[in-house]
């Protein structure tokens, strides 16, 4: 009896709506195509043994079938390639592009900062966000009853942490890194060449301008004859490479106990040069931070010759300076980490 081609098809297709990797594909192909033992070889072998009426029609009958075969094989192995090597995996799909994270602009700019000064052979240095009143105001010539203090608002701690090595006790939430210019000179001799970049706490409100944390770079030079001249060329030199220009600078007179003569230095606005918008409020110029030579009363404090050294230090506000090069116009923004706002910042 011959064999009944339509069976040997619905076989074929339940093996096939069967098959999932290569290796099914394989024996399939074997039982129905193989050289020796295939079902379609042994048909067509056992033409010869069909009427001759019979065999031409036989003939094409299995051939046709045979080439079908052939084909849907060869279209599902070349699928079952990648079913292999990634299960279940559509590849016909879309990529997905995998959302980047990047650095928040804070960081940005404090990497900025640092890398211009690196740049300049600085070195960085970081050091506690709770502080003691002789780092935060007592040796930068703010002693207890000082009117300097009620510049900044303090926020003390409940309970004061236990007594370090020397006797101090952790009281407060530092005002500002000015503390980092004393706990370096404490430990280490001149010359120093620094900056401490570091979140700093005051009593604010929380405003569009203002945030009871925020960050700060300070900076400190003591060496033998540092000059106001050596102060003004290193914070242009810095002002050029952050800002990317040549930009116009001013030094302009202001006071801080730990620093004599005291200054700001301004730096002419990009968003407008210098003819007043909305950015620098319509004066034209963008204050960048606050500086001056380094008080001989902080040198007496931290043990320093002060008639041998002199020195400058100086301390940027990193909020300011972004709001200022992207445009923003609430400090806030910053820190709701709202990634409609962060993804707009370059890069
Ligand atoms: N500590 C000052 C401030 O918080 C900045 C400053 C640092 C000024 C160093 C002079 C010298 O505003």
């Amino acid at each position: 009896m011959l064999p009944d081609l339509p069976a040997l098809r619905s076989e074929f297709d339940a093996a096939l709506a069967g098959a999932r990797t290569t290796a099914d594909l394989k024996a399939i192909r074997d039982r129905f195509l193989g050289r020796k033992a295939g079902l379609l070889t042994a048909l067509l072998k056992a033409l010869g043994t069909v009427a001759p009426d019979e065999r031409r029609a036989r003939g094409a009958a299995v051939n046709a079938l045979k080439t079908d075969i052939e084909a849907r094989l060869a279209e599902r192995e070349s699928a079952a390639i990648v079913e292999d090597v990634a299960p279940g995996v559509d590849i016909t799909l879309p990529g997905r592009v995998p959302a980047f994270g990047r650095r928040h602009p804070l960081t940005q700019v404090r990497e900025r900062i640092e890398d211009i000064f690196a740049g300049m052979g600085y070195q960085i240095i970081e050091g506690p966000e709770l502080e003691d009143d002789w780092h935060n105001f007592e040796a930068l010539n703010m002693p207890g009853d000082h009117p300097a203090r009620d510049m900044q608002d303090t926020l003390y701690l409940a309970t004061p942490m236990p007594a370090d090595e020397q006797g101090r006790r952790a009281s407060l939430l530092r005002t500002h890194t000015s503390g980092m210019q004393i706990r370096y000179m404490e430990a280490f001799p001149p010359p120093v060449r620094l900056i401490a970049p570091g979140r700093v706490y005051r009593r604010d409100n929380f405003d569009a301008t203002h945030t009871p944390m925020f960050t700060q770079v300070e900076g400190l030079v003591v060496d033998e004859g540092i000059s106001l001249g050596d102060l003004k060329g290193t914070l242009q030199a810095f002002a050029n490479a952050f800002f990317e220009a040549s930009v116009k600078t001013r030094l302009r007179p202001s006071f801080f106990p730990y620093t004599e003569p005291s200054a700001e230095l301004d730096v002419e606005c990009q968003g407008c040069g210098g003819r007043g918008c909305g950015l620098c409020k319509q004066t034209g110029w963008i204050e960048v931070l606050g500086c001056g030579m380094v008080h001989p009363a902080v040198f007496e404090a931290v043990g320093y010759d002060a008639g041998k050294y002199t020195g400058f230090a100086f301390g940027v506000g990193i909020e300011r300076l972004a709001l200022r090069l992207y445009g923003v116009d609430d400090i806030r923004m910053f820190y709701e980490n709202d990634l409609r706002f962060l993804e707009q910042l370059a890069p």
